[in-house]
């Protein structure tokens, strides 16, 4: 495991650029500040997380109902909502070159840009990104992007309720981008100004509020374990009551031990019947009774899941040959499942056999397939992106309709027939 500082963050940065995992957005314009896009290795992570957490926490469950509601939402919601009012970070300002940062940022009062100029005292500064939809920009067409994922839940919690006539407890599940106008965003894709949620509002008697909060906060557990992140780099913080966001009356931060810091990855709140209240909404149970169901909220960040993942799975081993650098990511959550080379790029029947199989192996698999360089390299490259298996085609191939297939943390090869080969992988691969 490499030792978590800037050095290895800025490893992190450069092999997601260099490997296709994450580019700088709008590069050919000289980018956007704190704008990223996922190249195709990262959108491959990027959509096993997504699938991931839909299979563990929708389609597995009973008691689960997904939605996936508009980005940008009548003006009322976030009025109701109480963002508009509250959603905001305490923001300071340097008076002498005008930077400003969120207070919880800066240390002293001193500007840590210019090293000079005094900075103000905290003010409010709403987070809220808006836009104006139709031709004409007015204060009437003035709307917002969401910036949680969870008011889209909420606004659909009554046609959800008479279309799929749930009971008490269950949840409405989302995965969905979600903007907010960040003071500071930064630390490459910990905090930026787009992003993308996977949220859970689960509704419960509330009498049973506290129950379910540590059934969710084991659920959020089990799900960081399931990242491949060490239970050992994750931190619970009981937020304080006075840094409670305006609709908790509990949260857990479940913060991770990133390179920049322990911050928070994911939340889970008590929002009470908070939000079902200010929107007008209730439950009429089995007897009749009309009730305001309370809610506990698991929020995770996509990105901030892959970018714990990467960093946990990110090994440098030395051998012989030197570096070996290896994402040891799960193998679910891995970019490519399986990597074929022909063992020489100059044997026409070696290259054909070893794209049939590429071929084939396509068909369930993500696969590459590589003849670039000695296999020794080619394993290089592909640890490099976390590939957990890679198939060589050699001259056995040929006369005994065999492969090797080399295992990614073992480094161990075994030989397998390749008409049994799809069900080696399948078998490994689940
Ligand atoms: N609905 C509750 C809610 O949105 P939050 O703690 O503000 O709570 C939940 O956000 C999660 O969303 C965070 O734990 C984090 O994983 C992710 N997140 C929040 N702001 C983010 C940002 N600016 N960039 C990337 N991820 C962010």
């Amino acid at each position: 495991m490499a030792e978590k500082n800037e050095a290895l963050m800025d490893k992190i940065v450069s092999l997601a650029k260099r490997r296709g995992f994450i580019f700088p957005g709008s590069e050919i314009y000289g980018g956007l500040a704190n704008a990223w896009d996922y190249g195709p290795l990262g959108v491959e992570m990027k959509n096993n997380i997504k699938a991931r957490w839909w299979q563990t926490f929708v389609h597995r469950r009973s008691d689960m109902f997904g939605l996936d509601a508009a980005l940008l939402m009548n003006t009322k919601a976030w009025e109701a909502s109480g963002h508009l009012k509250e959603f905001s970070d305490p923001l300071v300002e340097c008076k002498a070159c005008h930077e400003r940062f969120r207070a919880e940022d800066v240390n002293g009062k001193t500007c840590p840009i210019c090293k000079k100029g005094e900075l103000t005292s905290a003010k409010q500064f709403n987070l809220m990104l808006k836009t104006h939809l139709g031709p004409v920009e007015s204060k009437d067409n003035e709307v917002y992007f969401r910036p949680e994922t969870a008011q889209g839940i909420f606004v659909n919690f009554k046609n959800v309720v008479d279309t799929m006539r749930p009971k008490l407890p269950f949840g409405i599940a989302q995965i969905g981008k979600a903007f907010r106008n960040e003071i500071t965003p930064g630390n490459f894709i910990f905090r930026t100004r787009e992003f993308e949620q996977m949220e859970i509002e689960y509704f419960v008697p509330v009498a049973d509020w506290q129950k379910y909060f540590e059934e969710w906060r084991l659920q959020m557990l089990a799900w960081i374990a399931d990242l491949g992140i060490d239970k050992k780099d994750i931190h619970e913080l009981e937020v304080p009551a006075k840094e409670l966001a305006h609709y908790s009356k509990r949260t857990i931060d479940f913060e991770y031990k990133f390179p920049f810091g322990q911050k928070e990855l994911f939340g889970l709140a008590y929002r009470t019947d908070f939000d079902l209240t200010n929107h007008g909404l209730d439950y009429t149970d089995d007897e009749g009774q009309k009730l305001i169901p309370h809610v506990i909220e698991p929020s995770l960040g996509v990105d901030r899941s892959l970018l714990a993942a990467l960093l946990s799975a990110y090994h440098e081993e030395t051998d012989k040959e030197g570096i070996r650098v290896v994402l040891k990511l799960p193998i679910w959550l891995a970019p490519v499942n399986v990597a074929v080379f022909p063992l020489m790029k100059n044997k026409p029947e070696l290259v054909a056999k070893a794209r049939d199989i590429f071929s084939s192996l396509k068909q369930n698999f993500s696969c590459v397939f590589d003849d670039n360089g000695n296999v020794g390299k080619r394993y290089r490259r592909q640890d490099e992106i976390g590939t957990p298996f890679c198939v060589t085609v050699d001259f056995d191939s040929l006369e005994k309709d065999t492969v090797t297939v080399r295992d990614r943390d073992t480094m161990g090869q075994e030989i397998i027939k390749i008409s049994e080969l799809k069900d080696y992988l399948a078998t490994k691969l689940k």
